[in-house]
């Protein structure tokens, strides 16, 4: 099929690879002339595992092409997906301008029938937003060209996004019960029959249940990150093990296992911007989401766990004092630092004297880059971004860790403590077992695990 995709930030570009990978024929357009150059000369402007060689062969093959030229990519697909960003703008809620200037963009250059896919997370309502600017295009040049908008979210994670795509647990497809709806159901089935051979993947259904969809999920999976944030928070007072905890209420399968782990808090670039739009949307028809509030209140103040539990320890005046801190980006696989926690961490070890040796397997050139924002480059200069993880530690007063990567998770321990100054590990992920780290002779304090914790 011929499809189009515009916006390629990381949705966009996952999305159009991935679609070429099935065969189809793609075009991105970017009104970003430096992305498209570097992504024309091979380039990747986002580290995505397994994105690069699915880029590189649908490219070599002819079936993905990037450009600028709006006209021309309007022209090439009868699947317009919209891809671009819809960050939060100051009350929280989100920005819809980008999604609306593609709209327009579709409207003033299409030719016959298209399809216009809303990927981005919208609010619900959008789609008819988008129709709207859509048919104003089409008014003021006097074309009467048909069109329909479905919505089609993505569930995609950061650092598993082509695995996600290529193997959806769900796909959801939002149309109205139009004609032209009934024809856009029957080139999303063809579009993603591929994934739909052996089981059905696809949920059907309208437009506004599939807007929603999208935010209802994120909403709940943060919720269950916050609610046990909270928990190991208390569990920390009363002497419990959060991890013992998790699989105790895990096993049940109402609960499940996934996505109760505690640690430094959610970051990213959906968690934080959906729950807040969600809360939005709520707010402009007259209701409050009272657990939201609390979700997004306990995330915010997770996000001082670290600090705290160093504080805790090390007294507030870090003042000549040097800390080693492993991993920045939000999470592991990916160099993203929106929303980190680690940004946290970092402003407030500087703002009590601190200095800070870091190390991120990926993530260290873009958190310079937000860091310098976040800091200014005068107290930047009180990070040393080292190459290897062991040399972050010398002569620091303590490792923290604030992201899983798996090059953490099985140290040279005795190394660790011969370099720290004195061998403390506070964990903000939850790596090791207290009972190890006691045994090793290392001063551990994780997430709600204080019940081994030798203090
Ligand atoms: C998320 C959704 O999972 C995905 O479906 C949606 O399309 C976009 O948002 P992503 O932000 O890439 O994806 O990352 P995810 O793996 O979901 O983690 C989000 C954050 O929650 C990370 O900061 C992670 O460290 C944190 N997290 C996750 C926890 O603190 N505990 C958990 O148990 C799981």
């Amino acid at each position: 099929m011929k499809i189009t995709i515009i916006g390629t930030g990381y949705v966009g570009l996952v999305t159009g690879a991935c679609l070429a990978e099935l065969g189809n024929d793609v075009f991105c357009l970017d009104v970003d002339q430096r992305k498209i150059d570097m992504l024309n000369e091979g380039g990747i402007p986002i580290h995505e595992p397994g994105l690069e060689e699915v880029v590189a062969r649908n490219r070599a093959a002819g079936r993905l092409r990037f450009s600028t030229d709006v006209a021309a990519s309007v022209a090439h697909g009868q699947l317009q997906f919209i891809a671009v960003g819809t960050p939060p703008d100051e009350d929280g809620s989100a920005d819809l301008q980008y999604v609306l200037a593609a709209a327009r963009n579709i409207g003033r250059h299409m030719d016959g029938f298209k399809v216009v896919v809303d990927k981005s997370t919208v609010p619900v309502g959008t789609a008819d937003r988008v129709s709207a600017a859509i048919k104003e295009e089409l008014a003021a040049r006097g074309a009467q060209t048909e069109f329909t908008v479905v919505s089609n979210p993505e569930f995609l994670k950061e650092g598993a996004a082509v695995e996600d795509f290529m193997r959806p647990d769900r796909i959801v497809i939002g149309h109205d019960s139009s004609a032209n709806g009934q024809r856009a159901r029957e080139l999303m089935k063809l579009l993603y029959a591929p994934f739909n051979r052996n089981h059905e993947r696809s949920f059907w259904m309208d437009v506004r249940s599939a807007e929603f969809t999208k935010y209802a999920a994120n909403a709940m999976l943060a919720t269950r990150i916050s609610f046990m944030n909270e928990l190991a928070n208390l569990a920390d007072k009363v002497g419990a093990d959060i991890e013992a905890v998790r699989h105790g209420i895990g096993s049940d399968p109402r609960i499940g296992h996934s996505f109760l782990y505690a640690g430094a808090g959610y970051g990213g670039s959906c968690f934080p911007k959906d729950v807040q739009a969600i809360e939005r949307t709520a707010r402009q028809y007259g209701q409050d989401l009272l657990i939201l509030s609390a979700v997004e209140a306990v995330n915010e103040r997770q996000k001082h766990v670290l600090g705290r539990k160093v504080v805790a320890r090390f007294g507030e005046d870090l003042a000549g004092k040097r800390f080693a801190v492993w991993g920045l980006a939000f999470k592991p696989n990916t160099d993203d630092m929106r929303e980190a926690p680690s940004r946290v961490l970092l402003q407030e070890l500087i703002a009590r004297g601190a200095s800070v040796a870091v190390y991120d397997p990926v993530a260290m050139p873009e958190a310079r880059r937000v860091l310098e924002l976040d800091l200014g480059a005068d107290k930047l200069s009180r990070i040393e971004f080292k190459d290897a993880p062991m040399e972050a530690l010398d002569g620091a007063e303590a490792l923290v860790i604030v992201t899983e990567w798996k090059a953490f998770r099985s140290p040279d321990f005795e190394q660790l403590k011969a370099r720290l100054k004195q061998p403390v590990v506070i964990d903000g992920r939850n790596l090791y077992e207290p009972a190890q780290m006691t045994g090793l002779g290392i001063e551990y304090h994780g997430i709600g695990r204080s019940v081994l914790t030798s203090k």
